[in-house]
């Protein structure tokens, strides 16, 4: 399992040192939650605070778009060089031509599944993207509980995945801890994304070795 903690989730007064921190507690990519105030209810960072982030990250960033115009924002973070930029699919009219475009950048593509968003509608897209990213809360906020239908959904994502382009990963988006990831990594889970159980340790360290299943 690799472990991407949402940066969301860090003090933002200290975003350096706490960046710095994960990196050091062995986290395999650095998760970063781009919201518009459209697309979702809440508005976070864009590109100054994300190349600040980028600076102080010594493993790959992992763009989050959870945004309306989302080539807008690919275009301001491609730059930055991130190793993968998501987005969702449920806020684009053409998935697979952004998907090309952000590979025709050096940028590794994954598509974003809302919880009510079937498995099914990345099938055509699976050859093409490097990750698909499982929405296991609704989209805005870290802290929220976990919505215990997204496992059924990861179980046939992993068989399409399986079938389909089984170099693609799955990861897993809100609510995980150390008390549901065994069960996650059962299910097909490859990279799990978390905010308030990382950063509300005691030990980052400890939290992130926690997940490395
Ligand atoms: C929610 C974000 C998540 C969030 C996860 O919209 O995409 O990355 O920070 O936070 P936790 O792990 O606390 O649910
Ligand atoms: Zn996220």
């Amino acid at each position: 399992m690799l472990v991407a903690p949402s940066v969301l989730s860090a003090d933002f007064g200290n975003l350096e040192r706490d960046v710095k921190a994960i990196c050091d507690a062995g986290c395999d990519l650095v998760h970063v939650d781009v919201m518009d105030g459209h697309f979702v209810p809440n508005l976070t960072i864009g590109p100054v605070v994300v190349s600040a982030i980028a600076k102080a990250a010594t493993k790959p960033l992992d763009i989050h778009l959870m945004v309306e115009n989302n080539t807008f924002f690919v275009d301001l973070f491609a730059p930055l060089k991130p190793g993968y930029i998501s987005f969702h699919i449920e806020e684009e009219k053409n998935p697979h031509r952004l998907v090309q475009y952000i590979r025709s950048l050096g940028i590794k593509p994954a598509i974003v599944l809302n919880p009510h968003t079937p498995a099914e509608a990345v099938e055509y897209l699976l050859n093409d993207v490097d990750m698909v990213l499982v929405m296991s809360v609704n989209p805005g906020f870290g802290g929220q509980s976990f919505i215990p239908t997204v496992v059924e959904k990861i179980k046939r994502l992993k068989a399409l995945r399986d079938m389909i382009n089984p170099d693609c990963l799955i990861e897993i988006d809100g609510g995980v801890s150390d008390k549901n990831i065994a069960m996650l990594k059962e299910a097909g889970v490859d990279v799990c994304v978390a905010g308030s159980y990382v950063f509300k340790h005691d030990s980052y360290e400890t939290a992130i070795s926690n997940l490395h299943i």
